[in-house]
């Protein structure tokens, strides 16, 4: 598909490169915005012609059916800089394909991987200055798509607006890449089968932020989920999948829960799936339940846990909590299996290590 030209209306008074400088020596996580955003229009069956325009509030009628019921998804991917200064953005049309699969799951249209794609190259050529340059630092961009009809009555909407705004990134965790402490959740449960779990749907977090004030009331970081019907597999954390590190046989097993249609299929748990085989380690998807997790870290056959996901990149998991009981993995601290794959992957995405499998959308 060759998709047109979008209209390109620059910013009238961007950030001063010393504003920008200032906030991009800490940006933190999901604080600033860079100075353009994206945004695409769908109607009579359509994508319009895309724009790149000044980042600012949008125009949505009250009525807007996104308000009311909830058609809404979303996608995270990052942008870095290359040792000779260019920029790659990690997988993007990774994203592109999963976006899809979140509007078909809420009953949206899709949008032309092509079309993703150019948004993305058009936002960061734009604003190219906001990308970090730090090792582990990075532009966060964030696509989202919104049901935009003036209408009340329950059905999908005719009209929908993409939107596509970007964030610069540092540590997601304020904390750094110290090993959090988790609480499992066994109040609330975050998706149920046939359910919306493994769509980015705007509604899947809004349903997981009671069981996250619990998490931190508990002296927790972040929450982790157990399938619905259950109450025993491990699913996924916050917004993060998990890995367990095994030692068997004298050989390292990278494991992590298996897709069951009730959790999202990370784009960073694929990712380190194939790479852990290239570090020598053995990877896998299985089934894990709690007893199973409490009994593996107290024999000394789990030697690790740590939690993987596009903002985040890998973070150790330094402690369990849960209603009676608690545990310590690692002696809460960063594990050597842990740490290599986090290189690795930083490794690819900052372009110090070869991409042999041509996950780096250069602009
Ligand atoms: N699980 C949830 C619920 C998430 O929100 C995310 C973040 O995108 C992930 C897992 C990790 O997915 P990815 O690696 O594609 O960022
Ligand atoms: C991501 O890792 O991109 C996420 O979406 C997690 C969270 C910020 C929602």
């Amino acid at each position: 598909m060759t998709v047109p030209d979008f209209l390109i209306q620059p910013s009238t008074n961007p950030l001063s490169d010393a504003e920008r400088e200032k906030l991009l020596a800490s940006p933190g996580f999901g604080r600033y915005f860079t100075d353009h955003m994206v945004t695409i229009a769908y109607k009579d069956g359509a994508w319009q012609r895309g724009e790149v325009k000044p980042y600012g509030p949008l125009s949505l009628a009250p009525s807007a059916s996104t308000l009311h019921y909830g058609q809404s998804i979303f996608e995270g991917f990052k942008a870095f800089t290359q040792p000779d200064g260019s920029i790659g953005m990690f997988r993007p049309d990774a994203n592109a394909e999963r976006f899809n699969r979140s509007a078909a799951r809420l009953a949206m249209p899709a949008i032309p991987p092509e079309l993703f794609l150019k948004a993305a190259d058009e936002l960061v050529r734009i604003d190219q200055a906001w990308v970090p340059k730090n090792v582990g630092e990075s532009l966060y961009m964030r696509p989202l798509m919104i049901a935009t009809d003036p209408f009340l009555g329950v059905r999908p909407s005719l009209e929908y607006l993409f939107v596509l705004i970007a964030s610069p990134a540092g540590a997601y965790f304020p904390q750094g890449v110290k090993p959090v402490t988790v609480w499992i959740s066994e109040d609330y449960v975050r998706a149920a089968p046939g359910g919306t779990g493994e769509a980015k749907c705007a509604g899947n977090y809004a349903a997981s932020l009671l069981a996250q004030a619990q998490a931190l009331d508990k002296g927790c970081d972040q929450v982790v989920w157990l399938d619905a019907v259950h109450r025993e597999y491990i699913e996924e954390m916050g917004g993060m999948n998990l890995f367990f590190v095994y030692k068997e046989d004298g050989q390292t097993v990278v494991a992590t829960p298996e897709l069951t249609g009730t959790l999202l299929p990370g784009i960073t748990r694929q990712s380190l799936l194939e790479l852990g085989k290239q570090l020598g380690f053995i990877t896998r998807e299985q089934k894990l339940t709690v007893r199973n997790w409490r009994d593996d870290i107290a024999s000394g056959r789990m030697t690790e846990v740590f939690a993987c996901g596009t903002a985040a990149v890998i973070t150790p998991v330094g402690k369990v909590k849960a209603h009676g009981f608690e545990f310590a993995i690692n002696n809460g601290e960063n594990g050597p299996v842990t740490m290599a794959l986090r290189e690795a992957l930083l490794a690819i995405q900052h372009g110090t290590a070869p991409d042999t499998r041509g996950w780096m959308h250069k602009i």
